[in-house]
Order: structure tokens, then C-alpha cells, then sequence
């Protein structure tokens, strides 16, 4: 094989390694479902090789369908997640056996596949980024419910570089245009497709992510019991809901605690907020003055570079995140410290875009102008316009596989499950 399939095959095998290793608890564990908003985690792990089976199998490699009669089982658009338990899912054991033969044929196509071929599945193994990223967003999601469990679940210790205080609060970002998505990143999607020149005004933004001491001010000042500081119907998510704080926060006397992954700790004052709905998130840069920032004032100021005149890769350029520059793949089951990354800084000097948690842009999930559907309409398109609020980044529980300064995701403005906090900004007079 040559050095960029031997690359993809690793990436195929690093993905498979940790979905398996999400889903080594018991059967019991994986065939219930925790919450209405989740999949039995066997869903997600047969889906993930349904998936592999649907693109990489048929429609790059034209093999005839191994299991056609289970395809509507995963199917997320024939069944909605609460309706997942009581499918005819495979079991454990036969969900592990069936995306292993995905897996065998997948690694035949591989081996037989032309990565220049033009066709725009297979060139630079298109197809292969689509299953991998597909997967390690899958993977995330199964982090989020075995989080949503209680359960004490599998919970990583590496070490995380340490906080850094000090520094300004707030980065200044010149007017004027900037190229917002790309053309030419291989595996980027089609949502982050055509590049787009972007003409913005001046703007501040924070230089770090909103972190868990501010966030706290905000609630021991009144923030949840203020109207003035939510939408309507942010105001109405928060008396329906009787939400006081963030998913998983706690507090006994005048100190604060989470649960994470079924254990109840003190909470880390100094790392980035997370677990907080849109909502929450608007509020509060609300009260702080300011306003989530826009999706666009978002990917300036992580991505552009205004000397080159180009959008770097990452924050910091184009070399591969390290675990010195951003606190991805779930290295510690939690975002690292304010400031722990000077080196992962953009051209701006903003930081901490990438990894730890991500972040609530103030923006409606939307193509691009000129945007196509590629390779199908439901992975992006049909959550187009007013439902879906976008968020950037990627968080500790994001691959480096599925991060980059262009990559976007999207959730319900009500959703707080996921591993996503925010950061503030404000125009500039
Ligand atoms: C981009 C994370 C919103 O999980 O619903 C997974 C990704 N698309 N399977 C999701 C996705 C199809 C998607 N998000
Ligand atoms: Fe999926």
C-alpha cells in the first residue's frame, strides 16, 4: 500500500480501537437506552458499520449489499433516536461480528481504490474521511450518553498541561474580508464548502473560552431568575426546564460540584464552562455585555491569517494538533485548564479554539453561497435554517480527524449533553 492508504488504514484502525473500547461494558449496558436523546450505544456501534457498508462498500465499491435487511434499522432519518429501543438492533456480540466483515471488504477497497481517481468519492480516499469522521463524531456521541448514564464510565487520566493566568481578556480583530470555509481541504464536507470572501466590521472577541468561576458569578448573581438577561424563548427553556445551572452541576453550601461519568467532584474552577445549552450561553454573554459571536467572527479569528492573507489549518498553522497545542482525542475525560495552550494560539493570539470544549456560535446553521449536497442531502442539508445553532471547535472528546479551523457542527439551541461551553465577543464601538 502506498503511504497515504497505509495513513488512512491507520486512521480506519484508531477509530475502530475506540469504538470497541466505548463499547466494552456489559450487554446490559449497551442495549438500554439512558435517554430519549441518545441511541443504545449497540445502535451507534452497528450504525457506524451500516454506514461503512452504505459508502465505502456500495457506493465507492460497488459490492453487492451484505445485510440490505437491516438497513432501515440504521437508518437515522426512518428512526428517530427514542423510537431506537425498540428496534430489531443486533446484539452485541453479532453488531461486533458484522462491522468486522464491513471492516475486512473495506480494507479490500482500500487496497483497490485510485486516490487520484476524479471521481470525487474516491479522490484523496474522499469516501475513507467521510466513514472515519463519521465514526469518531458516532464515538463522541457514545461518550455523551455513557456521561448522560451515570454510570461510572470509562474515564481517561492523561495529563493536561497546566492553566496559565494572566493575559488580556478580551482580542481585537481588525475590519475587513477574509475567506470563510475552503476549497481544497480533502476531507472537509460539504457544508464547509464553496470558500466564501467575508467582509466584517471590527470586532472583540475572548481570548479563552468562558470558564467555570465566571459561569458561576452569573448564577450567584441572580442570572437564572433575571429575564433580562434571555430571549423569550430562552426564558421559557429556562422555567420549563427549572434549569439553576449547567447539565451535571451541583452545588452543597457554598461549593460547587459535577458529576462526570457517575463521579461527583469539586468543580474545576478554572477550566471552560460546559454542558450549556445555547441558551444559557447567550444568556450570559447577556449579562457579561457582549454576545456569542457569530459564526463567521468565529472562523476569523481562529483561522485567518491576515499577514498571509490565507486560512491556516489549524489555529496555529497547518502542522498536526499535538497534545502541547489542543486537548483533543480524549487524552482526560475533561477540558483542560484557561490558558493551557499559549503555543496553540491563532494568527490573532485568540486560543483555545480547537479541542477542550465546543463552542455556541450566535449563528443559525446555513450553507455557504453556492453550497451543493455532497455525497447526500441528510448529512447537512436538510438541517438548514432556523432549528439548528452552529457550533465551532471541537472539544476534548473531538478527533483530530474531524477538527479543523473550517469544520462545523450544529445541535438544537436546547441541547446540553454534548461537551460544549462558549466564548463571548462584542463590536467593536
Ligand atoms: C454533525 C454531529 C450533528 O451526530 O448528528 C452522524 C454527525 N451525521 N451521523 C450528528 C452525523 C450522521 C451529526 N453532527
Ligand atoms: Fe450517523
Amino acid at each position: 500500500m502506498t503511504d497515504a492508504k497505509e495513513r488512512i488504514a491507520a486512521q480506519l484502525l484508531a477509530v475502530r480501537d475506540r469504538s470497541l473500547a466505548y463499547t466494552e461494558a456489559d450487554d446490559d449496558l449497551l442495549v438500554r437506552q439512558h435517554s430519549p436523546l441518545m441511541s443504545p450505544l449497540v445502535w451507534d456501534l452497528a450504525h457506524v458499520g451500516n454506514y461503512e457498508e452504505l459508502w465505502v462498500l456500495r457506493a465507492a465499491g460497488g459490492i453487492t449489499p451484505l445485510r440490505p435487511e437491516i438497513d432501515d434499522i440504521y437508518d437515522a432519518f426512518k428512526t428517530p433516536r427514542k423510537d431506537r429501543p425498540s428496534l430489531p438492533f443486533l446484539g452485541p456480540a453479532e453488531a461486533r461480528r458484522y462491522i468486522e466483515g464491513v471492516r475486512g471488504r473495506v480494507l479490500d477497497v482500500l487496497d483497490a481504490i485510485d486516490l487520484d481517481d476524479p471521481s470525487p468519492l474516491n479522490r484523496d480516499g474522499f469516501v475513507f474521511g467521510l466513514v472515519i469522521q463519521h465514526e469518531h463524531q458516532h464515538d463522541e456521541t457514545m461518550l455523551a450518553t455513557l456521561q448522560l448514564s451515570g454510570q461510572p464510565g470509562l474515564v481517561q487520566d492523561g495529563e493536561l498541561p497546566k492553566g496559565r493566568a494572566g493575559g488580556p481578556e478580551e482580542v481585537h480583530v481588525p475590519a475587513g474580508p477574509f475567506l470563510m470555509g475552503t476549497d481544497t481541504l480533502p476531507w472537509a464536507y460539504d457544508n464547509e464548502r464553496p470558500a466564501t470572501w467575508v467582509d466584517l466590521p471590527g470586532y472583540w472577541i475572548d481570548r479563552l473560552p468562558v470558564g467555570n468561576r465566571a459561569y458561576a458569578d452569573f448564577i450567584e448573581d441572580g442570572g437564572y431568575d433575571d429575564p433580562r438577561w434571555w430571549t423569550p424563548e430562552g426564558w421559557h427553556w429556562r422555567q420549563t426546564s427549572g434549569a439553576t445551572g449547567p447539565l451535571f452541576w451541583t452545588r452543597d453550601g457554598g461549593t460547587w460540584y459535577r458529576n462526570r461519568f457517575g463521579r461527583t467532584e469539586p468543580l474545576p474552577m478554572d477550566e471552560p464552562v460546559q454542558h450549556v445549552c445555547w441558551y444559557e450561553a447567550d444568556a450570559y454573554a447577556r449579562w457579561a455585555g457582549k454576545r456569542l459571536p457569530t459564526e463567521a467572527e468565529w472562523e476569523k479569528a481562529c483561522g485567518w491569517d491576515p499577514e498571509r492573507r490565507r486560512s491556516r489549518r489549524y489555529p496555529w498553522g497547518e502542522t498536526e494538533p499535538t497534545p502541547a497545542l489542543a486537548n483533543l482525542g480524549h487524552r482526560a475525560s475533561h477540558p483542560a485548564p484557561l490558558g493551557a495552550y499559549p503555543g496553540g494560539a491563532s494568527a490573532y493570539g485568540v486560543e483555545q479554539m480547537v479541542g477542550d470544549v465546543w463552542e455556541w456560535t450566535g449563528s443559525w446553521f446555513n450553507g455557504y453561497p453556492g453550497f451543493r449536497s455532497f455525497p447526500y442531502k441528510e448529512y447537512s442539508e436538510v438541517f438548514f435554517g432556523e432549528e439548528y445553532r452552529v457550533l465551532r471547535g471541537g472539544s476534548w472528546a473531538a478527533d483530530p480527524a474531524a477538527v479543523r479551523t473550517t469544520f462545523r457542527n450544529w445541535d438544537y439551541p436546547i441541547r446540553r449533553q454534548i461537551f460544549t461551553g462558549f466564548r463571548c465577543a462584542r463590536p467593536e464601538t
